[in-house]
């Protein structure tokens, strides 16, 4: 799907986007041939659908197969170093298991969206030569400092989330004293959030573990528009409206 047809589909609305659905790409949760993360199109050479992400062989780490060459980049927030309810906003960098920084090696405009290690038994290829480093384009998260780990502006990624109303820690950092107090649903996982948890010991997998929970760019968008896709963006809650299925208010109880 083209940048120009996504944005489109977004103004549209969802009721349109889905009429328009079968014109412009796939439909939120159908998966992601026809989506914003189907590449087969714009690549230079003929490419699968997962190549621009994982690769079978010879991948830039065990971790997800990962194949899309990862951002050099340090992140966090430029503008404050701690959240309203005292936690401190985390630094990550591409060392961090958890799964923004892959996200980033796209979104932060600073590698080529085809840059990937391996393909076609042929390596270090780059299949796609746009970054998405304009600061007006959408789809550049580090928007506010263009093409560098700056995430000032962002919600907070690699971040704890009191999962069952109890602080956590989460890639070093753990819940602000005054998070717990109240304004927290105690399980978004039930919603069709996506939760992870840091053992302490450098490694972060899928799903909640009191204490130790985490929210990364996927807790709030599925890349695969998969079935727990409910609207544009690939979110996991709708974008508009104020009932439980809005998707700020599958974390925030407000
Ligand atoms: C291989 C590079 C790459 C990776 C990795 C990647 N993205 Fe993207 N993503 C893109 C590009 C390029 C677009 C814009 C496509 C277009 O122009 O329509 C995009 C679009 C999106 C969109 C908008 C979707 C829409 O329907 O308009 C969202 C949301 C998104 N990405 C989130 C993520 C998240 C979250 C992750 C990690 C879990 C991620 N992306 C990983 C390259 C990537
Ligand atoms: C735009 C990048 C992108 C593309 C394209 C992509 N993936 Fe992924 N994939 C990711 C990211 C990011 C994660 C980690 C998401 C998470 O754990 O929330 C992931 C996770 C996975 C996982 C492990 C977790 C799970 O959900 O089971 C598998 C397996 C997987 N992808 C398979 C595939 C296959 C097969 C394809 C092609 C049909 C594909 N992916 C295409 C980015 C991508
Ligand atoms: C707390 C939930 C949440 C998290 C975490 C999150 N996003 Fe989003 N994202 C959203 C919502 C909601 C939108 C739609 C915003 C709008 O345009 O109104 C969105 C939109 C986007 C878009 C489409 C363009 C735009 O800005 O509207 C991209 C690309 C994107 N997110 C990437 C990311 C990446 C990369 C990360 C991790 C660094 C991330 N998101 C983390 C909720 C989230
Ligand atoms: C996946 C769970 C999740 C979702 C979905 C979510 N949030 Fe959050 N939000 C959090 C966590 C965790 C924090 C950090 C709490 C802390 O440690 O202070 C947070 C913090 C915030 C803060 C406080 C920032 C500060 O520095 O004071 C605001 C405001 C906020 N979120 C708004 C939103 C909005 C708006 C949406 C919907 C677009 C949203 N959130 C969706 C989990 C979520």
């Amino acid at each position: 799907m083209t940048l120009r047809k996504s944005l489109a589909a977004a103004t549209l609305g969802l009721g349109l986007a889905l009429v328009f659905a079968g014109a412009a790409g796939a439909a939120p949760g159908d998966g992601i041939a026809g989506s914003a993360h189907d590449f087969t199109d714009d690549a230079s050479t003929p490419v699968g659908l997962c190549t621009f992400c994982h690769t079978p062989h010879r991948a830039q780490q065990t971790k997800l197969l990962w194949n899309h060459t990862l951002s050099s980049q340090t992140y966090s927030w430029s503008d404050t170093t701690v959240t309203t309810n005292g936690t401190t906003l985390p630094t990550f960098d591409n060392t961090w298991q958890g799964i923004s920084k892959n996200c980033l090696s796209c979104h932060d405009g600073t590698v080529a969206i085809g840059d990937v290690a391996w393909f076609n038994a042929t390596p270090g290829q780059n299949l796609f030569t746009d970054q998405h480093n304009d600061p007006a384009d959408p789809f550049l998260t580090t928007f506010n400092n263009p093409g560098t780990g700056d995430l000032a502006g962002n919600h907070p990624v690699a971040h704890p989330f009191p999962f069952q109303a109890t602080p956590s820690t989460y890639n070093g950092v753990t819940s602000g004293t005054t998070v717990v107090s109240s304004g927290w649903q105690a399980d978004p996982a039930a919603a069709g959030i996506r939760l992870f948890n840091d053992d302490g010991s450098g490694n972060v997998s899928a799903g909640a573990v009191v204490g130790q929970t985490g929210i990364e760019c996927s807790s709030c968008h599925d890349p695969h528009n998969g079935g727990d896709v409910v609207d544009v963006f690939f979110l996991r809650g709708t974008l508009t409206g104020s009932d439980a299925n809005y998707i700020c208010l599958k974390c925030h109880d407000k």
